[in-house]
């Protein structure tokens, strides 16, 4: 079941493959090419995928299937034990045990696959072709979905990697002092629970968790990302939406889900029409960000069907991300806690880009990859200025000097 890139390569050829506040601040910037410009083959992804665009480029300018072609850039990531977000050393659940959810459809059969809550084997994006392929169904989880990935021929495997396992531990030890978890009474570790004063709480907390991130081995130079993901635990995830010349579409999103979400939970990224959705009589869009937000407004068919009424890739996603501002009523207190990046494109090779927050961190925007022929990163049309911030929220405020400059919030 796994491709290795030399027979993805040769398939081709046989194929000949600042908290802005205000919900109407709408960036004048759109990086929706006129229909004119715009070309095919195409493939749009989470910057995540960016490496593995070029062979995927080749695959379907060559002839290539299109689903492929989108799952050869997602595998990337997945196999990747850096990546947290997705596959191997995704970040697990509360548990500690690493779950994950992907979905795909293509376009030109019209099919769906999904699976969710899989645990012990790494590339569910293929596992989720494989129920589109060889089942009846469109969906199975958990235990019955590891088993019938094993059956088809994937290899069970510990997905948690020495790294995520340590970011974990740090997370457990950093909940509360309520608990068992962290030093006891007993050892030289051990200090009392944080006292006011409370302007002091919020520096006094992360310097716990530095040292405990250093008594867990977590190497100086992942320490500030690591505490970085116990603070405000990610949504990481990975999509892709493909074109090819002859106007076949499809589309695919894999992902480890919330960081250290209850055991079970599926996001929005196995569910046909929030995750992903393909209709290549009009279009495809993906979601990364906020599951719970974004299958609330079944995000990537919404896209879609805003298209198929006429509305360009921009406006479409714009209005999914107003859905979910409707859905808390304008409350900027809650829309800071959740952020959401849709990935869109046309049939005719049109895309964007957007997302509700305009950083993805205090030093760095959201950004998607584009291959049309050539390879690069974009930034995304925001629908607010700024940063969402980390939930659940502490109860004091982050100092100035922490939030904007800290290098623990990068
Ligand atoms: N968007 C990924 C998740 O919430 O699981």
């Amino acid at each position: 079941m796994s491709i290795t890139r030399r027979g993805f390569l040769e398939s081709a050829v046989v194929a000949s493959l600042a908290t802005g506040l205000n919900a109407q601040d709408k960036s004048k910037r759109s990086q929706t090419p006129e229909p004119s410009s715009a070309k095919r083959p195409i493939i749009l992804c989470s910057n995540n995928g960016r490496n593995y665009l070029d062979d995927a480029f080749l695959f379907l300018k060559n002839g290539g299937d299109t689903l492929d072609a989108g799952l050869h850039v997602v595998k990337g990531p997945e196999d990747d034990p850096f990546d947290d977000s997705v596959g191997l050393g995704g970040l697990p659940n509360e548990d500690g045990v690493v779950e994950l959810d992907a979905c795909c459809m293509h376009g030109p059969t019209r099919r769906a696959g999904s699976v969710g809550g899989v645990r012990n084997i790494k590339n569910v994006s293929l596992v989720a072709r494989a129920v589109m392929e060889h089942t009846g169904h469109v969906m199975l989880v958990g235990e019955g979905a590891e088993r019938f990935a094993v059956a088809t021929g994937f290899p069970r495997e510990s997905l948690l990697t020495d790294r995520s396992r340590k970011v974990w531990l740090l997370w457990k030890e950093a909940q509360s002092t309520n608990d068992w978890w962290g030093p006891g009474l007993a050892s030289p570790q051990w200090k009392p629970p944080l006292t006011p004063p409370q302007s002091k709480v919020w520096e006094e907390r992360i310097h716990q968790l530095e040292e405990h991130a250093a008594q867990l081995g977590i190497e100086p130079e992942f320490r500030a990302a690591a505490i970085r993901r116990v603070l405000s635990p990610p949504t990481g995830t990975i999509h892709c939406s493909t074109l090819n010349d002859k106007g076949e579409m499809s589309g695919c999103t894999t992902t480890s889900g919330l960081a250290f979400k209850l055991p079970g939970r599926c996001g929005d990224s196995p569910i046909i029409g929030a995750g992903c959705y393909t209709d290549q009589d009009v279009g495809s869009a993906g979601a990364t960000g906020s599951g719970e937000e974004n299958i609330k407004v079944a995000g990537a068919h919404t896209i879609v069907e805003n298209m198929r009424r006429g509305m360009s890739p921009q406006e479409a996603g714009m209005d999914a991300l107003q859905r979910i501002v409707r859905n808390f009523n304008n409350d900027m207190t809650k829309l800071k806690f959740m952020d959401m990046t849709y990935y869109i494109l046309r049939k005719d090779g049109a895309y964007a880009g957007v997302s509700l927050w305009e950083h993805s961190s205090p030093t760095s925007v959201h950004r998607i990859a584009v291959h049309d022929g050539t390879r690069r990163s974009e930034q995304t049309v925001a629908l607010f200025k700024g940063v969402s911030q980390e939930f659940p929220p502490f109860p004091v405020t982050i100092p100035p000097e922490l939030k904007e400059d800290s290098v623990y919030l990068k």
